[in-house]
């Protein structure tokens, strides 16, 4: 297939069969803890060992503070969580001061997510985190609204998809991961215009948009209506998208969406993806992404692969399948 990934050589890192190489971005393990799910770290210190993770990917920051949504921003659904939460977070200058430095000393590898309202703000905050130590990548969320176009999300078109991935790398040789919307007909497109403007590594997925009604006040539940939804109820979405864009792009996939257990892991290893993200399980497990590490060695062997590396893309059209 053209353009497709040949990660196992390049992803190889030495004898750890869990350690994973994306692009110029090394994890001990393939277990990220998902941005906007996981605070800017400390909240959960408490009950994970944060240098355990193969890293933390923080909250979407922004230039300036942005507010959020009017409540309510979250509802449970049957297998999944509404969230309108509005990318709440107090702007990259009190980041840097506050969050970062707690980061910086807790041992684990640092993913800071970056959001905006124009091609201009994303790259003013990408330029600002230049000047601080300690971040191994960032993460591109092109999930927001482009006020300046209608405000129709950066990631619905390939073409502002792309401008925002150049600008962020226009001022930043760092690791430069692109986080994927499920809320496109044609993801691949996305993916390879993001490529294509220089991003290293894709994330896939952000969450599915929604909506809830709350019968008691016969209104939408949601205070800004509209919301994202996460958790298992996404798990086939994201693993469909991840298994088409792998397969179409040259550069490391992270599969995000629903993630659970060690064997939820490994789908999406086998699908294509090289690394993983998990979000909303750790509201109800915190130690779950912990639990999902010790348990993937025996899980990998079982299946008859000696490292992650081995089983990214096994179930791609023309692999043997497996290890076995
Ligand atoms: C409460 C909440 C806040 C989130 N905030 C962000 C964010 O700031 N930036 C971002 O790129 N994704 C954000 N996400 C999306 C998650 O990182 C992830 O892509 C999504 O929840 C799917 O994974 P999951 O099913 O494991 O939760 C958020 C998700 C939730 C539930």
């Amino acid at each position: 297939m053209a353009g497709q990934a040949d990660l196992t050589p390049a992803g190889s890192v030495g004898e750890e069969p869990l350690a994973v190489r994306l692009g110029g971005l090394c994890l001990p393990n393939p277990i990220i803890a998902a941005s906007g799910t996981f605070g800017f770290g400390p909240e959960y210190a408490p009950f994970v060992r944060l240098s355990r993770l193969g890293a933390v990917a923080v909250k979407g920051v922004s230039l300036d503070p942005w507010p959020g949504n009017p409540p309510p921003r979250v509802w449970e659904t049957p297998a999944g969580l509404l969230n309108s939460i509005g990318l709440q977070n107090p702007g990259v200058e009190v980041f840097c001061r506050d969050d970062l430095p707690f980061l910086r000393q807790a041992g684990t590898r640092v993913v800071v997510n970056i959001i905006g309202k124009t091609v201009e703000e994303y790259a003013r905050v990408a330029e600002r985190l230049e000047r601080e130590a300690g971040i191994d990548a960032l993460e591109v969320n092109i999930s927001c609204p482009n006020v300046k176009e209608g405000g129709i999300a950066f990631g619905q078109d390939p073409e502002h998809a792309a401008l925002v991935t150049r600008a962020v790398r226009a001022v930043t040789d760092r690791p430069l991961i692109v986080k994927l919307s499920p809320n496109v007909s044609d993801p691949v497109a996305i993916a390879q215009a993001v490529a294509e403007a220089g991003a290293d590594i894709l994330s896939a997925i952000n969450t599915v948009v929604g909506m809830a009604i709350d019968l008691e006040r016969l209104r939408p539940a949601l205070g800004a209506v509209t919301g994202g939804l996460s958790g298992p109820a996404i798990k086939p979405i994201a693993l469909r998208i991840v298994y088409e864009v792998s397969q179409a792009v040259g550069i490391p996939v992270i599969g995000i969406g629903g993630i659970e257990t060690a064997e939820d892991v490994l789908e999406f290893l086998v699908a294509g993806a090289s690394a993983v993200m998990v979000g909303t399980v750790t509201f109800r497990h915190p130690r779950r992404m912990e639990e999902i590490i010790e348990a993937l060695p025996a899980l990998l062997r079982r299946h008859g692969f000696r490292s992650v590396n081995e089983a990214v893309g096994a179930a791609w059209p023309g692999r043997s399948g497996g290890g076995r």
